[in-house]
């Protein structure tokens, strides 16, 4: 009988969800029902802050967001308004987001989140390099990539190199690189898997946590990328971050 249950359990690619060091939610159960691989929640990083109240769940780059990475909505004139919305920010972005309780949870990532400071790096989305900086204190063999020019027009010119791009066609061959960065920015799933080597790591940050525009939970963010992955994460500063880690290729 319980062999019949496990395997009718995994045939319906339900897993197990396992927390550690966290007292479970149950409020939270539906999704631990997801196929979304294991998650540690580490303990909270330095400076827990509420983030302000900025953006809800109305908000319209919180549902491109979802589209994007569950649906795939994506296309020429997407991509062109999205480019102009951020263009148009570009001039105040980096002072924007050079904000100590914004930055805590990238410093807390880079720091608790199994990165390999070696190897291959890319930031899609990376803005006008506001926090591009933060993995420059590293020697890094880092790329920056932005779908508006403008961004990177404001970018410091010596952080990274510096290439404008879409993320859902990234200009790289497959299996290119160790580790990928975003920053309140859109996931690309497929490209993500596409570029990232066989056990390439994810790092995912929202500096204004479930207020950031582009929002997703750690549990959706596992759910939308293909593969089998394991993820560790926590809160920091106003946000957190979730470092996923491929399973296999
Ligand atoms: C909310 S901003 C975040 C910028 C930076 N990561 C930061 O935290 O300061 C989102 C950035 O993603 C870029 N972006 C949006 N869609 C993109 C795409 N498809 N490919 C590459 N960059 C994109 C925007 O141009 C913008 O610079």
């Amino acid at each position: 009988m319980a062999d019949r249950v496990l395997d009718a359990v995994m045939s319906n690619r339900f897993w197990v969800f396992l927390i550690t060091r966290q007292v479970v939610d149950f409020n939270s159960w539906p999704t631990m029902c997801h196929p979304v691989g294991v998650l540690e929640t580490l303990t909270d990083g330095p400076g827990v802050v509420i983030p302000e109240s900025f953006a809800n769940a109305d908000h319209p780059m919180r549902k491109v967001t979802r589209q994007v990475a569950f649906d795939g909505a994506w296309d020429a004139e997407r991509a062109a308004k999205v480019a102009s919305l951020f263009g148009g920010m570009a001039p105040e972005w980096a002072a924007r987001s050079a904000n100590p309780d914004r930055q805590a949870s990238i410093v807390d990532a880079l720091g608790r989140g199994q990165v390999d400071c070696g190897g291959t790096w890319l930031e899609c989305g990376s803005g006008a390099g506001g926090n591009t900086h933060l993995l420059c204190d590293q020697d890094r063999n880092l790329v920056a990539l932005d779908l508006a020019k403008e961004m990177l027009v404001h970018a410091p010119p010596d952080l990274a190199p510096r290439v404008q791009g879409d993320s859902s066609s990234l200009p790289f061959a497959d299996d290119t690189f160790d580790t990928v960065l975003l920053v309140n920015m859109l996931l690309f799933p497929q490209e993500l898997d596409r570029v990232l080597r066989p056990g390439g790591r994810l790092l995912w940050v929202n500096t204004l946590g479930d207020q950031t525009p582009i929002h997703l939970p750690v549990e959706d963010v596992m759910e939308a990328m293909p593969g089998d992955w394991t993820g560790v994460t926590a809160k920091a500063g106003s946000g957190f971050w979730l470092s996923m880690e491929r399973q296999n290729s």
